[in-house]
């Protein structure tokens, strides 16, 4: 079986993607962390790795399929934050990105009748529902318990709660 050149460069973009991701967040951690937000950074540590599982996925794919996968090198993530609030909101906005580009990947293997890899994303795209949600769900607390320190402190309690709970997989 045989992608197209095409595919190859977006899959490989996407490793690219989702190994930065995983860079991103292990930083979101580290800054959550060393400010006292331990429930941002057990939250954040395991997002690292998910992110890093997601990398794997695609490596694994392109390599099952004959187009070695190439691991690239990734920018430096930012390193500190203005709040919890706003590490969350870029959280998101990063998640909202990886959508995109899963779903241009989909376009391209519905325009090339590429049914592997249109089967291979279907998790993808799943996983981004459950990811966006996540965030936003997560971004509504500022504003249903509050921003002052108390309130921060109960949601960061929270995402102690929620590093803990396994993941429910989209697959399933
Ligand atoms: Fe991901
Ligand atoms: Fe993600």
């Amino acid at each position: 079986m045989k992608i197209s050149p095409k595919m190859k460069k977006a899959l490989n973009d996407q490793v690219a993607l989702e190994a930065s991701a995983s860079n991103s967040y292990l930083a979101m951690a580290s800054w959550c962390e060393v400010t006292g937000y331990q429930g941002g950074a057990d939250y954040f540590y395991a997002q690292s790795d998910e992110e890093r599982t997601h990398m794997l996925k695609v490596v694994h794919y392109l390599n099952d399929m004959g187009s070695a996968a190439s691991i690239p090198a990734t920018k430096a993530p930012a390193s500190s934050y203005k709040s919890l609030e706003g590490l969350i909101k870029t959280a998101l906005k990063n998640e909202q990105t990886v959508t995109k580009a899963i779903h241009n990947m989909v376009d391209i293997a519905q325009k090339e009748k590429d049914h592997s890899t249109y089967a291979f994303l279907e998790w993808f795209v799943n996983e981004q529902v459950q990811e966006e949600t996540k965030f936003e769900t997560l971004l509504q607390k500022f504003d249903l318990i509050g921003r002052d320190k108390l309130a921060i402190n109960e949601i960061d309690k929270f995402l102690v709660a929620d590093a803990a709970a396994p993941e429910a997989d989209p697959a399933a």
